[in-house]
């Protein structure tokens, strides 16, 4: 469902090698972590599936669309297919949880009724219901972050992609978190997320693909399950 094949990413500015010869297929349903220190190439990798980069050389395809080939009017469509977390949760300040959640169906024009539908479904699901008239700056960091999680979610996208999304977060927030992204994917959603957090990794039963230096060193399916760990 999602192939790199062959990629290599060189920074125009830099001339840096920031990724280099990745190949990788990921299949529908798969919880993928994309692991790796700072700088091996994790958040290039994340911005070229975004198509926010482009590779100097290979191909990326989602859904057998070679998605390096996209027509720049193409792209917001295509990203429709996408939920996107980042670590700094990037909510809009001036916007209650429940206008966050729904801005993201207003954009791609759905109807009031499927809004007013949606947007308590999924602010139940991440467990926000309590909290839907308060403003960003009211919450704490991990109820910032499963709004954004919802706003996510809300249009049913087919791949949810992370970057870091616990980077700001302490572990037993980030636990709650990680166990909402499982249940989201365990209800088939794809998920890839990446993280330099080992310990968050190592908790979980899922695929994770370590990168150095831009290269894919390992690609292992492992790690124990979170449930069995910590209930
Ligand atoms: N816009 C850029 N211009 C030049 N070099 C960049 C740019 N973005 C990232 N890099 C470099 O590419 C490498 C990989 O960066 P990145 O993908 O952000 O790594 P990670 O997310 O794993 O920390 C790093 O050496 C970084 O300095
Ligand atoms: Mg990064």
């Amino acid at each position: 469902m999602i192939r790199f094949e062959r990629v290599n990413k060189i920074y125009d500015k830099t001339k840096h090698l920031a990724l280099s010869d990745v190949s990788l297929d990921i299949c529908v349903g798969d919880f993928v972590f994309i692991v790796g220190k700072s700088g091996a190439g994790k958040s290039t990798m994340i911005k070229m599936i975004l198509k926010e980069l482009d590779p100097t050389e290979g191909r990326i395809f989602i859904e057998d669309v070679d998605i390096t080939k996209l027509k720049k009017r193409e792209i917001p469509f295509y990203r429709r297919k996408l939920g996107i977390v980042f670590q700094d949760y990037r909510l809009l300040t001036d916007k209650t949880v429940y206008e966050n959640v729904a801005y993201a169906m207003e954009i791609i024009e759905k109807t009031h009724k499927d809004i007013k539908v949606k947007v308590p479904e999924v602010l139940n699901m991440v467990g926000l219901t309590h909290r839907m008239n308060y403003y960003p700056e009211q919450l704490s960091g991990g109820e910032q972050q499963r709004v954004s999680i919802a706003r996510a979610i809300v249009n049913d996208p087919k791949i949810i992609i992370c970057d870091e999304p616990t980077g700001n977060l302490d572990p037993r927030t980030s636990l709650g978190i990680m166990k909402l992204l499982k249940a989201i994917n365990d209800r088939g959603t794809t998920i890839i997320m990446a993280t330099h957090d080992r310990d968050i990794v190592d908790m979980m039963q899922a695929r994770v693909i370590t990168l150095h230096g831009g290269k894919v060193v390992s690609d292992k399916k492992g790690g124990y399950d979170c449930e069995a760990t910590y209930i």
